[in-house]
């Protein structure tokens, strides 16, 4: 793996090259756009939904956490870049809210609506309970959560083409934003906080909270379209997360960097997929408008 490049400002360690900024994609997706919209797989493509259904509160709270601290932070630059999180955010949440109201008409509203609040309800405990260090603490790690999926996403090329294209343009608009901004909130935890048991026990925290959340919303999705019974469906679907190089299996390595002491989002330097895929989100776009 490649480490750190020497393109990396001491005061903004994100590479000179990546710019933060959010770009509205005004989504749509029509009752043609299939089902099982990921490799016709319907363990995958509910496992995705069912993420999706988490962002909207999720992404709110990662806003909020960054927030309540930007006033700590002097150098524009990483103001600018702290502006360009936010923004991006906001985006994601309003893309994946059209998203999920997708879901909706396909007859998984109640479902939806359920998780949703479920999300809204947990994330609301949250908020109580935790100090706003560790509110920033758990948002540097599950952003971590974030980029090392995104990185899984855009690293193998036949991941994104097996989606259907308007899908497909959604999780790649995603997973760019994603590692764009992957350390704003690793780096404002540094410089307000930096304790790392604190971020070691909201990354393991995080990831039970968000397995639990993703299984039992991918098998309500799944129950509701009969595939529960059908052990070979949920076999294949299964290996395609979990089995050799699966989309979680992939991103372990880099889930336990985050243990390290000096880990940093940028020693895994993967700007090249975000130069990559914003050309072809590009090509994806202007095709549509032609
Ligand atoms: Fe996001
Ligand atoms: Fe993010």
């Amino acid at each position: 793996m490649s480490k750190a490049p020497s393109t990396i400002h001491p005061l903004r360690p994100t590479p000179a090259n990546v710019t933060i900024a959010p770009h509205r994609m005004g989504l749509q997706f029509a009752s043609s756009t299939p089902r099982y919209w990921y490799d016709n797989d319907p363990v995958v493509s509910h496992f995705l939904n069912a993420l999706s259904l988490s962002f909207p509160d999720g992404e709110r709270f990662f806003v909020d956490s960054v927030r309540f601290f930007r006033d700590r932070i002097d150098d524009p630059a990483r103001q600018k870049d702290i502006s360009g999180f936010i923004g991006q955010e906001a985006m994601h949440t309003l893309e994946h809210s059209t998203f999920n109201r997708f879901l909706d008409s396909q007859g998984y509203a109640d479902i939806t609506r359920r998780a949703e609040r479920t999300a809204r309800t947990l994330l609301k405990g949250a908020r109580i309970r935790m100090s706003s260090h560790e509110m920033l603490a758990a948002t540097a790690a599950l952003e971590h959560i974030t980029a090392i999926l995104a990185d899984g996403l855009l690293r193998d090329d036949k991941t994104m083409q097996v989606m259907a294209p308007e899908v497909r343009a959604l999780w790649m608009w995603h997973a760019i934003e994603e590692t764009e901004h992957k350390a704003v909130a690793f780096d404002l935890y540094q410089d307000v906080d930096g304790r790392d048991r604190q971020r070691y026990i909201m990354l393991v925290v995080g990831t039970l909270f968000l397995a639990a959340y993703t299984s039992v919303y991918t098998w309500k999705l799944l129950r509701r379209d009969g595939m529960h019974r059908k052990p070979l469906v949920l076999a294949k679907g299964l290996w395609k997360l979990l089995g050799r190089n699966g989309l979680i299996t992939r991103t372990i390595p880099d889930f336990l960097e985050f243990f390290d002491k000096d880990f940093h989002p940028w020693q895994q330097e993967n700007s090249h997929l975000i130069r990559r895929w914003r050309a072809e989100l590009d090509t994806l776009h202007d095709a549509k408008a032609a």
